[in-house]
Order: C-alpha cells, then sequence, then structure tokens
C-alpha cells in the first residue's frame, strides 16, 4: 500500500483548530451532537466491555438488514463508512486491477484504489452536464479487466442523487460484465423525501456503505457499515474485519443502535435541516453574481463556482476568505477540481453562521475582482 495523506484531511477543521475558524462552510454533515443532547437512557457504567460481535451489535445489524432486502448477519458494521470503504477496495482490488469510479468523489474513494495500485479509469462529471453521468459513461470506462464499479449517491461534493432506475440499470450492467457494484450511501438520510432502500436490494454483487455520521451528526462516533448478500464475499470482508479490528467498540455501537432505532423521529428533522440550509443557500446563489450552482436534490453540500467570467484572482479570494474573514469551505483542490469550485457545507453551521459565511464568500469575492 502506497499511503498518501489527502488534502481534505490535512487541511481538515479538526487539523487547522476549529477554534482557528469563525465561519465554518466546510463540513459535509449535520451539526456535532453531544451525548447529553441523544437524550439516552443509557447506564453506561454497566456496560460490560468485552470483545463483541465481530459483526457488530446484532440489533442495529437487524435494523440495517430490513432496509437493505438482506439478512443480519450480511451486514458488517465498521469504524465509519471510511472504514468500510477501505476493507471494500482492499478486499476486491490487488496492484493491476481496474476500476471505474467518479470524479470529482470522497477523496477516499480515489485514494485508496490508487495506494493498492489499481487502475482507476474516472467518469468524469462536469458542471456543465449538472454533474450527472450515464450508464453509457460507465459502460464505456468498463474493460474486461474491471473488478469494481464505484458511485456516490448522494453525491459528495455535488449533491447529486442517482434515481434508483438509473441506479438499477447499472446494477444490470455490472453483474453482466461479472463486476462488484459499490454504492456509497453515507448521505442516504440526508434528503427531505424518504429515501430508497439500500442498493443491496438491486443484486447480490451491490455492496453498501453507509454510516451515522453525516445525517446523524455523529462522525465522532466512527460508525458505519457495508452490506451485501453474497455469501462468500461477507465472509471475506469479516476476515479483513478481524485481522484490522477484531471487532467495533461496545460502547459506540450501543450508542449508535439507541439513535437508529428512533429513525423515524430523527428523519423529519434530518429533513426540516437539509430544506432549510438549501433554501439559504438558494437565496444567496440568486443574489451572489460571481457565482453559480447546480442545486443539490441530497445531502448537505453543494459544489458551486466562480463564474468563469467573472474577473476573480482566486489565490486572493482564498487569502482573504481565510485570513480577513476566518471562513473555510472546500476548495476545488479537494476533490482534484479547480479552485474555482468549491464545496459548501450548509447543514453544520447554524442559520445566523451559515448566512455570515456566505456574506464572508461574496466580501472575499469582491475584495478578489481583478
Ligand atoms: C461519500 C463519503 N463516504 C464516506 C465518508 C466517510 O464517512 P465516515 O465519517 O462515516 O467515515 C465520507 C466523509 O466525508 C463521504 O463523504
Amino acid at each position: 500500500m502506497r499511503y498518501v495523506r489527502m488534502p481534505i484531511e490535512v487541511e481538515s477543521p479538526e487539523q487547522v483548530g476549529y477554534d482557528a475558524i469563525r465561519y465554518n462552510l466546510c463540513e459535509s454533515s449535520m451539526r456535532d451532537r453531544t451525548v447529553a443532547e441523544l437524550g439516552l437512557d443509557l447506564d453506561v457504567g454497566r456496560m460490560l466491555l468485552l470483545y463483541g460481535d465481530h459483526r457488530g451489535h446484532s440489533g442495529l445489524r437487524a435494523l440495517l438488514a430490513a432496509e437493505g432486502g438482506c439478512d443480519p448477519d450480511q451486514v458488517l458494521l465498521t469504524t465509519g463508512a471510511a472504514g468500510a470503504l477501505f476493507i471494500v477496495s482492499t478486499t476486491l482490488l490487488e496492484a493491476g486491477d481496474h476500476l471505474v469510479v467518479l470524479r470529482p468523489n470522497y477523496a477516499t474513494n480515489i485514494e485508496t484504489p490508487r495506494a493498492i495500485g489499481a487502475q482507476s479509469s474516472y467518469v468524469e462529471l462536469t458542471f456543465e452536464d449538472g454533474w450527472q453521468w450515464s450508464v453509457d459513461q460507465v459502460a464505456a470506462a468498463m474493460t474486461p479487466r474491471t473488478r469494481l464499479v464505484s458511485v456516490t449517491t448522494p453525491h459528495n461534493p455535488t449533491g447529486v442523487v442517482v434515481p434508483r432506475e438509473q441506479l438499477a440499470r447499472l446494477a444490470e450492467l455490472v453483474a453482466a460484465r461479472g463486476a462488484h457494484l459499490l454504492v456509497d450511501e453515507t448521505y442516504r438520510d440526508l434528503t427531505i423525501e424518504e429515501p430508497a432502500p439500500f442498493a443491496t436490494t438491486l443484486g447480490p454483487h451491490v455492496i453498501s456503505v453507509a454510516s451515522l455520521s453525516k445525517a446523524y451528526g455523529l462522525p465522532g462516533l466512527r460508525l458505519g457499515w457495508l452490506m451485501t448478500r453474497d455469501p462468500a464475499l461477507n465472509e471475506r470482508f469479516l476476515a479483513a474485519k478481524e485481522q484490522i479490528f477484531i471487532c467495533g467498540p461496545v460502547l459506540d455501537e450501543e450508542l449508535a443502535y439507541r439513535v437508529y432505532a428512533r429513525r423515524a423521529t430523527e428523519r423529519p428533522v434530518i429533513a426540516a435541516g437539509v430544506a432549510a440550509g438549501r433554501a439559504i443557500m438558494r437565496d444567496w446563489i440568486a443574489r451572489e453574481t460571481a457565482m453559480e450552482w447546480v442545486e443539490p436534490a441530497g445531502g448537505v453540500v453543494c459544489f458551486p463556482r466562480i463564474r468563469p467570467d467573472a474577473p476573480v484572482d482566486v489565490a486572493r479570494f482564498y487569502a482573504a476568505l481565510t485570513g480577513d474573514h476566518r471562513t473555510w469551505v472546500g476548495p476545488g483542490h479537494w476533490f482534484e477540481q479547480h479552485d474555482r469550485y468549491m464545496r459548501i457545507g450548509f447543514g453544520w453551521p447554524t442559520a445566523d453562521e451559515l448566512r455570515g459565511g456566505l456574506a464572508a464568500i461574496s466580501a472575499s469575492l469582491r475584495a478578489a475582482t481583478l
């Protein structure tokens, strides 16, 4: 494995220091919550810190399995969705293997296959196409050596949601070519409408990955999962998990179970938060003449850009934004794109913080206009 640190991690708020930031518009999750805010009736003192079930908390797995059309033993809890993605990539790919992956993307979906030495073909998403991709584009990128096709929906950083029918056609294509389909659904619950069932329902060759980090504002729990209906593949994933972690943290898994068990009451609150943040963004974009966007259909991030014809010095813009306004967005290079693009997170800040951060972006654009 050839590990390289990714800019999105090196420059992340937790590494820069949250205190250094006034308006944090670079998070992709809802606001982080305290244990007290979760309001759980949990007697931590009585919890036995034994080695837990290697697949993870059976109650949580049963809840997830019901939404993924699979058996609880076909769900594997992991250290965040990141842990699941690592297990999937290192299990399915070896040096020289070919995969097809969307770009831009959550950096790990691109970087881990690279670290393995796999050969990636990118489906390059563009602003002009509304960040959409087609099944034909994926088909054209596949080769006889393709082992894995990797898509993300709702997508990071653009917020594009792949229609169910398109995902089903993709699953058919990938099955016909004898490969596996990874669907990173980490933002699944961050939609206004009730989301579709987990992608595992589309076939035994489909692997679904998600976590509680984003929608539930719990990234510090490090609680994610992968699911697949292929029993042999499941055993390999479990072998990988056992060799890395043996099992997950029992305390965190119990907390996660308690929160996810009340998903029905959490979901409307999440949906309202998504709608409220998106409305503030929409209002600002309509007024900010130097920016344009593709409105996201899911998640709490969007990937607008400084208009190509806006005479803005991009380096000066970021210097003003971070230096004068202590405001953080996710610059394009976090996603291997030009820095005229930026990811703005609208779920994590309060409404006032979001408006303050957007005003700081506007002021920095003016300060950097040539
Ligand atoms: C698409 C996607 N997948 C996975 C992850 C990792 O999330 P987690 O905190 O659950 O490890 C992220 C985090 O930003 C993400 O954007």
